[in-house]
């Protein structure tokens, strides 16, 4: 088989490369290990940025977010057991938030690709990247047991943080920057209706805890808990009884609780490798970095990752400019590192670290005062939350 671009991992980054290499006329074949229905189902992020946003819509693939998509037009902080309301759109020029499942833009971007008669194939065994440095790269795997060869001009590692592309990169070639946290998040979602409109960011004594929400009936929680964390543990009082002490605040608001639907637990690191690119391989998404998720960014920067690949890829094909190409890690890392930095500070000033004593919680609650008070914190929080703009 032959394409131009050949795509591993059909997460958001891969999807959205996809969509974007058919809309300017560029060929690819996306490989994913797992099925249809299992990456359809799969409960993770729920925040899209205003770029993220607007670039679904302007794509055509953003009729459902725009009709069961929630718009947020701002965010809560809560510490000391009062909430403290931040707008966007007055601090940042209109822009906003949707609260949109991950899985639901997956859903969307497989339909749209299989309309456009896109190729995914599902359920790919052992697969490997060979001759990266050539100018006819491949993907070997296994479909239904028989051994195929994808050859192409370019392949796109849009395998997450676990997969394989990263790691066929000869040693030395690239540089990993990384951190990991001495906390995770228990995450759940309930069958309750949010009794907030907006999300609410906790500080508390007894560890960080944050409201979300899917629809008018379900809600997603979590709660910092340690990064070895056994789920049996945790039954659903305990949940429950955990989420209400962080989140209730003294003016009487509190959760809604309801049946568990879901729980799991979410590790937390940040990690960047540079550059993004050896030979035809381009890293985008999680394969190249990952954020701590407090600040909501990770498929936000995995969509910017691939509008930034599929422009330079577009100048390839269209007017032979290999220069976007060189540029596409430098192009990405100045973003990701805003973003990186973003979400350290808001996993910084929200989660209670081992040890910290009474000076580091008085130094945490004077940070949140300030930027939930001064217009200057807010539009910090704001401008970064909404999504930097596009350089
Ligand atoms: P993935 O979504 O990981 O996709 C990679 C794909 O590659 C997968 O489908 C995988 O099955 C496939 N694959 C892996 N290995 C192979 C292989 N060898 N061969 C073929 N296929 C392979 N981000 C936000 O922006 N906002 C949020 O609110 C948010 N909340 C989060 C909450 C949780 C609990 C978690 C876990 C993450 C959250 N994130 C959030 C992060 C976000 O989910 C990821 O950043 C996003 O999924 C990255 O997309 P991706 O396409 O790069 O990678
Ligand atoms: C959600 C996840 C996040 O990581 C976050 O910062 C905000 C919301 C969510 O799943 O809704």
């Amino acid at each position: 088989m032959r394409t131009q671009v050949g795509i591993v991992g059909a997460g958001p980054a891969g999807l959205m490369l996809s969509h974007l290499l058919h809309l300017a006329g560029i060929e690819s074949v996306v490989l994913e290990c797992r099925s249809r229905q299992y990456i359809e189902d799969r409960v993770r992020a729920g925040v899209l940025e205003q770029g993220t946003v607007d670039l679904l819509i302007e794509t055509g693939v953003g009729e459902r977010l725009q009709r069961e998509g929630l718009r947020h037009d701002g965010v809560w902080f809560s510490f000391g057991g009062r909430r403290r309301h931040i707008g966007f759109p007055e601090l940042t020029g209109g822009s906003g938030i949707v609260v949109y499942a991950q899985q639901e833009v997956v859903k969307d971007l497989v339909q749209a690709r299989v309309a456009a008669g896109g190729q995914i194939v599902f359920e790919v065994e052992e697969l490997s990247v060979h001759d990266l440095d050539s100018k006819l790269p491949k993907i070997r795997y296994k479909k239904d047991g028989v051994a195929q060869e994808l050859i192409c001009d370019f392949i796109a590692g849009c395998d997450g943080f676990h997969g394989i592309t990263r790691p066929s990169v000869p040693a030395g070639v690239i540089a990993v920057y990384e951190r990991i946290y001495p906390f995770a998040w228990l995450g759940i979602l309930a069958e309750a209706a949010p009794t907030s409109d907006e999300l609410v960011y906790t500080y508390h004594e007894r560890g960080f805890a944050l409201f979300s929400m899917r629809s008018q009936q379900v809600t997603r929680l979590y709660l910092q808990c340690t990064p070895d964390e056994d789920l049996s543990q945790w039954p659903d009082d305990r949940i429950w009884e955990e989420l209400c002490k962080r989140l209730s605040t003294q003016d009487g608001w509190a959760p809604g609780v309801g049946p568990v639907l879901q729980k799991g637990v979410t590790g937390m690191r940040s990690f960047v490798i540079e550059p993004m690119q050896y030979g035809r391989l381009f890293l985008a998404g999680d394969a190249a970095h990952i954020v701590p998720p407090t600040g909501a960014k990770g498929l936000n920067l995995a969509v910017s990752d691939v509008r930034v690949l599929s422009q330079a890829l577009e100048a390839f094909y269209k007017s032979g400019r290999e220069d976007l190409l060189g540029q596409y890690s430098a192009n990405c890392l100045r973003r990701i590192w805003k973003v990186q930095r973003f979400s350290w500070w808001m996993t910084s000033m929200l989660h209670l670290f081992p040890g910290a004593d009474g000076f580091d919680h008085r130094r945490q609650l004077a940070e949140l005062d300030y930027v939930t008070s001064s217009r200057a914190g807010m539009t910090t929080v704001a401008e970064n939350y909404v999504g930097l703009p596009l350089d």
